[in-house]
């Protein structure tokens, strides 16, 4: 089967950085999956599969899933898009349900995803969030065993606070963390001021989750707006654009953002091109109303104990 070399016919407009220390390019922007949802029409499948498709075209080779999303059929769908491209065009996130109790259910899952997806390995593999079912130390032993198996290329995890991924590190045998997935944006700026140095300073990708707000920032207070209306103004951007530009102006920030409709997915797009300054970036950190917590998160959604982040 011919498969589509989309570099060759698209003119990329992405940026791409590099993942951790490693010599790994990803781009800057990639495509959350989170709205991928069980017992949907036709028509919103085709739709998910049609941004998907518009996102690698215009280089958000990036995409992020898990099996927690949709109950695999996020992993599913991600899975038939891809199969139609070059596999080392696209570079692929999943995440381990942290509900699994054992090593051998921890592995079982891992290649329950592979085999959704349709993959023989995916790029990077992440631990949801931290569980207090099952110990860190036993997750990492899973996460060492499938790097040396070859079902991820790179590892991670995602809602761990700094004090957790230092323990994560230390138990791993070989492999080493290279991304942590968390929740960052405008609003939310937490993980900004109190991870993203520990980050930079040791090599460390931080993936912005919810860069939107989860909503698409469609209402926000007057203090944010008056604060991103100029700057949109000042680079004929949107606001969400502007949003979206500040998370991944930072050093060591990449970021996904979720887009079911094409007009958000190409906007989205367009932000890795906006160079904010020095003084757009900093105006944000001054805000009065700052939400320091992580309430909405996916992980304290679910009875695990979430309590340190
Ligand atoms: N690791 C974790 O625990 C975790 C937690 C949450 C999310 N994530 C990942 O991060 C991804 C993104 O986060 P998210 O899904 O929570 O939300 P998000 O990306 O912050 O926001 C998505 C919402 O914004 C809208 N939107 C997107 N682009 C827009 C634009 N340019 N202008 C206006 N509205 C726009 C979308 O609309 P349409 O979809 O209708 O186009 C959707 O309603 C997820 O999909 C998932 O892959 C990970």
């Amino acid at each position: 089967m011919n498969k589509n070399k989309f570099s060759d016919k698209f003119p990329l407009i992405m940026r791409k950085v590099q993942l951790g220390k490693t010599k790994e390019k990803i781009s800057v922007i990639g495509q959350g999956t989170w709205g991928i949802k069980q017992r949907k029409d036709k028509a919103h499948y085709e739709q998910w599969k049609k941004s998907l498709r518009r996102g690698i075209e215009l280089g958000m080779t990036h995409i992020d899933t898990a099996e927690f999303y949709g109950h695999g059929i996020s992993e599913k769908v991600v899975g038939e898009v891809i199969k139609d491209y070059e596999r080392d065009e696209l570079f692929i996130t999943t995440k381990l349900f942290p509900m699994h109790l054992r090593y051998k259910s921890m592995k079982r899952a891992a290649y329950k995803s592979l085999k959704r997806l349709g993959l023989n390995n995916v790029d990077l593999y992440l631990i949801h969030w931290p569980s207090t079912l099952t110990s860190i130390r036993t997750q990492m032993k899973v996460m060492d065993d499938l790097l040396n198996e070859g079902m991820t290329r790179y590892i991670g995890v995602s809602n761990f606070s700094v004090e957790q991924f230092e323990k994560a590190q230390s138990y791993l045998k070989k492999g080493e963390l290279v991304n942590n997935q968390l929740h960052a944006n405008i609003k939310r700026q937490k993980h900004i001021h109190k991870s993203l140095p520990y980050y930079q300073k040791n090599g460390i990708t931080l993936t912005a989750y919810s860069p939107l707000g989860h909503r698409g920032f469609t209402n926000l207070n007057r203090d944010i707006r008056e604060k991103l209306n100029p700057i949109a103004k000042n680079h004929n951007s949107t606001i969400q654009q502007v949003a979206i530009a500040w998370l991944i102006n930072h050093e060591n920030i990449i970021t996904i953002p979720k887009a079911f409709h094409l007009e958000h997915l190409e906007s989205n797009a367009q932000a890795a091109d906006i160079k904010l300054s020095q003084n757009e970036i900093s105006i944000f950190y001054k805000l009065k109303i700052l939400e320091l917590d992580d309430t909405s998160s996916e992980a304290t959604k679910n009875t695990l104990n979430t309590s340190s982040f």
